[in-house]
């Protein structure tokens, strides 16, 4: 059966290593693939999400072998990807067919892609647009909106172009498509987003130039093998840390977690409603920064506005910030958020209809929410919308909750954090 109960616990304590973190391990495939000669991946994400990436890789022509310590890879080079001879199935990963479709657009062949229904239901104009622009021919479902997606790539010529949307995704695919092209393809954000790619694309080769939030790629960049550690996932380590600090008498330390400051945005927007965090053993691991967090429960959070320009550097920890701030005291609002409803769920509406459950006060705008805070909240029976930080973010809720909290569509947590439930059990008391 597809749920788990979750029962109130007194306090979370001891030391945990989050999952590895996902938008690198997926980069770090794509990446691998498309250089020339054998890399070796260390602690890479076993989950479906990275596999999916994997998966597709394979169905390029990519030798991948999983050793179970180590993912090798035989890249082919930028020009060695073969006709896939059957439609490839990414799953449920938006980074695997928006990135993959960069690499496609450049490449003569003929692909279809497509995934669950949830990414079937995932705007892909978003990508087609720029990529036609640079000579692809993308068709997608739904007047060119929803996948499944087909690709006839080949030449392609650099562009300049403004990106309407802040979107790693949709930046990673630009600058992966520009290194197929014969000058320098400049892509501009709207406000900063993560930037894994922009940290680990030179370090296999490519020249990459960022000046405020336009990022250059020179074209037809010999890609050279490499080797990758993959940092914890700082999206994973946030469940732990929100279940730290709402829980009075805890006392956890999450170690090995990617602090990339265009992904850490709710760790300091925790720490400005009074959480105590402690960032301690700062250091590099294939060009990221890692460090150790020391989380302690029970100080009194205050409730925060949160506005557009924020978004960008928290966009997955939407749900359990709004976990959070259902014990703050004050009123919460998140605006200028719309991204989430284009996400594994409508993220505004999959958060606002499983707190009001648990009898939470919340309004819901188009482009985010206000939850009043302080709040107690009480079990209930929850769906997670198949998806996975959904079901994660609610769990913690179900641990501060009076009475039992049933989590339904629970097994969507194998999309970034198979494991999660067991360390769960073994930190809370
Ligand atoms: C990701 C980028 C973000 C994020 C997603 C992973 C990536 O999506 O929400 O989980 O790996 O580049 P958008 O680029 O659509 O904001």
């Amino acid at each position: 059966m597809d749920r788990i109960e979750i029962h109130p616990v007194k306090y979370f304590k001891g030391e945990v290593i989050p999952a590895p973190d996902k938008s690198i391990s997926h980069r770090a495939v794509i990446f691998s693939s498309l250089a020339n000669g054998r890399s070796v991946i260390r602690n890479f994400l076993r989950a479906e999400d990275p596999f999916s990436t994997i998966n597709a890789f394979r169905a390029l022509g990519v030798q991948i072998e999983d050793s179970n310590e180590e993912i090798i890879i035989d890249g082919r080079g930028l020009n060695g990807l073969k006709e896939p001879e059957d439609v490839i199935n990414c799953g449920n990963s938006g980074t695997t067919i928006r990135l993959i479709s960069g690499i496609l657009a450049g490449n003569p062949f003929f692909s279809v892609l497509t995934g669950d229904a949830s990414l079937r239901s995932r705007p892909m104009g978003r990508i087609i647009i720029p990529l036609s622009q640079m000579g692809a021919e993308i068709r997608a479902r739904s007047n060119n909106k929803y996948p499944p997606l087909s690709i006839k790539g080949g030449y392609l010529k650099a562009v300049r172009y403004e990106m309407p949307v802040a979107s790693a995704q949709v930046k990673s695919s630009i600058i992966l498509a520009g290194l197929y092209t014969d000058g320098i393809t400049e892509v501009i954000e709207p406000i900063k987003s993560r930037d894994h790619t922009e940290r680990m694309l030179p370090a296999f080769g490519a020249e990459i130039n960022i000046k405020d939030n336009v990022i250059s790629i020179k074209g037809r960049a010999e890609l050279k093998s490499n080797l990758i550690e993959i940092p914890g996932d700082f999206s994973s380590a946030a469940f732990f840390l929100v279940g730290a600090l709402i829980i009075d008498n805890s006392d956890l330390i999450i170690k090995n977690v990617g602090i990339n400051p265009t992904r850490t945005g709710v760790l300091e927007v925790l720490q400005r409603m009074g959480a105590d965090i402690k960032i301690e053993n700062t250091r590099y691991i294939s060009g990221e920064p890692v460090a150790d967090l020391y989380c302690t429960g029970g100080k009194k959070l205050k409730a925060l506005n949160i506005k557009r320009e924020q978004i960008p550097s928290m966009i997955d920890e939407f749900p359990i910030l709004c976990v959070a701030a259902t014990q703050a005291e004050g009123v919460t609002t998140i605006r200028g958020a719309e991204e989430l409803r284009v996400k594994e769920s409508d993220r505004i509406k999959s958060m606002v209809s499983e707190l009001r459950k648990m009898g939470v006060e919340i309004e819901e705008y188009p482009d985010g929410l206000s939850i009043k805070g302080s709040s107690s909240l009480r079990g209930a029976d929850i769906e997670s919308h198949n998806d996975h930080r959904i079901a994660m973010a609610m769990s913690i809720a179900g641990l501060i909750a009076e009475g039992v909290t049933t989590i339904n569509g629970v097994s969507s947590v194998n999309i970034s954090f198979p494991g999660f439930f067991d360390i769960i059990r073994r930190l809370t008391h």
